[in-house]
């Protein structure tokens, strides 16, 4: 299938498609591979693309964009609350992020009910029938709910710029922030067993193995950070290392309030340091899973009891006692050739 954005779209097949259904449980609908790039989405994601593409961005937005696990959540919430409680007495900043700042592309992890369906668990479905009376649930739930989010919307995506609207830098900011692979694949396997949409049950290695051959659900890490990394002089592009933010976190906020222009006082953005640090957001969002009814649904709770949620650990580095030797030598062969073939400085590789 052909998309707006140039892509083919094209459905896995046979033993690659037999492996990853066996692998992760929730893959059984399959999986899609868009090429060029072999992105790697849920079939359902041909059904959004076109809408992803030409989705209308504001010169108020900010788009918060990752490839999974390299801090989206912890970015959003410093983003949104600088820009929407820096005095932290905004009562909104109670209610689920998901609720506060979209995630533009989810609709593709969920089934498409019908408006009428009363026994669907979609978790948007009852909101969307208030807010967008008239509008087809198949045009994507959260998408054009995210049209009508209140303005400044704080965006998110794990999508590429490259399925992204074409003019979306320039017309509106975006904050790329990048991990080090190693602990993104320790966090991705921890989220990838705890989420339903994935449930993942192979061993860790395989799931190694995965990544480094880009064959995870998004597809090739190093050319998501490349096609950000190429634009980073753009006015409108912002890039944040989790590793600095975690380890010089201030500093990180200062330079977010310049590229923000949220003009914030020294006493402000302390406030929010504290107010998104691992605990504090791990505390709230503890609260927020408790009472959720969707919590239940979407995650493997036995996982989450014993092993904790996707608030893990909050480290950088914490793959050194997650990664056997081999795994580490693999992934440094791996990085480095694409660090060369690519032409990154990235300093958080190796
Ligand atoms: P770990 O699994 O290594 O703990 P994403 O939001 O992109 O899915 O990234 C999730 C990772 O960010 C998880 O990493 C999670 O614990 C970490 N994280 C979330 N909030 C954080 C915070 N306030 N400070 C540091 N790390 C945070």
């Amino acid at each position: 299938m052909k998309l707006k954005s140039g892509h083919e779209s094209v459905h896995l097949q046979g033993p690659e498609m037999e492996k990853q259904a066996k692998d992760f449980r929730g893959y059984e609908k399959g999986l899609v591979r868009l090429h060029p790039g072999r992105w790697l989405f849920t079939p359902n994601f041909e059904k959004f693309a076109d809408g992803l593409y030409t989705f209308k961005y504001k010169s108020s937005d900010v788009v918060i964009m990752t490839w999974p696990k390299c801090g989206t959540t912890w970015t959003q919430e410093v983003v949104w609350t600088m820009r929407n409680n820096p005095d932290l007495n905004n009562s909104d900043a109670l209610l689920d992020i998901r609720q506060r700042s979209p995630f533009i592309e989810s609709d593709m992890f969920k089934p498409i009910p019908a408006m009428d369906d009363t026994t669907s668990k979609n978790p948007y479905l009852e909101n969307f029938r208030k807010r967008c009376p008239g509008k087809d649930p198949a045009d994507g739930i959260v998408l054009q709910m995210a049209a009508l989010y209140p303005d400044p919307r704080t965006i998110k995506t794990h999508l590429p710029l490259s399925l992204m609207p074409p003019t979306l830098l320039d017309t509106t900011k975006v904050v790329y922030v990048a991990r080090n692979p190693k602990d993104v694949v320790v966090s991705f396997h921890h989220h990838s067993r705890v989420m339903k949409e994935s449930d993942y049950v192979g061993h860790f290695d395989d799931f190694v193995q995965y990544f480094v051959d880009d064959d995870l659900l998004y597809g090739p890490y190093w050319l998501h950070l490349k096609e950000a990394w190429e634009k980073r002089e753009h006015p409108n592009l912002h890039f944040i290392f989790y590793e600095d933010l975690k380890g010089n976190t201030l500093e990180e906020l200062k330079k977010l309030d310049t590229f923000l222009g949220t003009n914030l006082t020294e006493a402000q953005l302390k406030g929010i340091l504290k107010y998104t640090s691992f605990e504090e957001m791990k505390a709230r969002d503890e609260k927020i899973q408790k009472e959720s009814e969707w919590f239940k649904v979407s995650r493997n709770v036995d996982i989450v009891e014993k092993e904790g949620g996707l608030f893990r650990k909050g480290q950088a580095g914490d793959w050194k006692n997650k990664l056997t030797p081999e795994q580490v030598e693999k992934m440094d062969i791996w990085t480095r050739n694409n660090l060369s073939s690519l032409g990154l400085d990235f300093k958080y590789g190796l």
